[in-house]
């Protein structure tokens, strides 16, 4: 893969095949399951070729997702670990909600909002695994009684909505930050672009000479 000269790498290629495998099964996810949530929203199944396509479909996406979702685990969680400039950020979130971001401090790799993302889901989407295999009627039905299963339904519905939200609040967050999008399609963004958003990072980058996305070990 070939970068622009002068910049700076976000997101490796595999990073990024990750993270839309994931955006992907989750869309997916959303449409056949909100087609299956309310009779309202059934012709949501026309999508996937009818009622019984998209109950079979559902079902196997998720465990596509999870997997999916596991990768980004693996490859994020290290600079996804709260600190203390998460506090200092989360003070400043008023001039960061109008885009004057002159004098908020500086932000590592990423900054609170995306933490908050990423640990939302790392909770939201195991939830939605375990209990989708509860109610995943067709294989583990034997398994389960009624009750048990009707929990399940409750709890999966649940946490369906709280992962809908915070993917609501990511999408508007990577179109709002102007760059945000080139960064997970092509991987790079300028060091202007690194400079304004996450300075802290940037700064570990030209210390230890690496282009990114993560420092050189000295
Ligand atoms: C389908 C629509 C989606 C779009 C348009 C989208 C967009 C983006 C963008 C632009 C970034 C880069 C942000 C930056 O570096 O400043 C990003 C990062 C990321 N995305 Fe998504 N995304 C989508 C779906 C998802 C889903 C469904 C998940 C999780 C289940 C997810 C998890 C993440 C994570 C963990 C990161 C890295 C940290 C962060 O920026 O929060 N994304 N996404």
């Amino acid at each position: 893969m070939t970068y622009p000269p002068g910049t700076i790498i976000r997101y490796s290629t595999a990073s990024r095949i990750n993270h839309w495998i994931t955006g992907i099964c989750f869309t997916l996810l959303v449409l056949s399951g909100l087609s299956m949530f309310h009779p309202f929203l059934f012709w949501l199944s026309n999508l996937f070729g009818g009622g019984q396509w998209t109950r079979a479909a559902h079902p196997w996406i998720g465990c596509v997702l999870f997997a999916s979702y596991m990768g980004m685990i693996v490859q994020f969680w290290r600079d996804e670990l709260p600190s203390r400039d998460d506090i200092a950020w989360l003070r400043a979130i008023n001039r960061v909600l109008v885009n004057n971001e002159e004098g908020v401090p500086e932000v590592p790799r990423f900054n609170a909002g995306q933490k908050f993302v990423f640990w939302a889901m790392a909770l939201l989407v195991p939830v939605l695994f375990f209990t989708g295999l509860v109610i995943w009627e067709y294989y583990f039905s034997g398994y389960t009684t009624i009750e048990q299963q009707r929990i399940a339904l409750l709890v999966h519905s649940l946490a369906a909505i709280g992962a809908i939200i915070v993917w609501i609040t990511h999408v508007y967050a990577g179109l709002w930050i102007r760059g945000s999008m080139r960064a997970m399609m092509h991987g790079w963004v300028t060091p202007g672009w690194a400079y304004r958003h996450h300075r802290k990072w940037l700064r570990r980058l030209v210390e230890t000479g690496s282009r990114g996305p993560l420092p050189r070990r000295q």
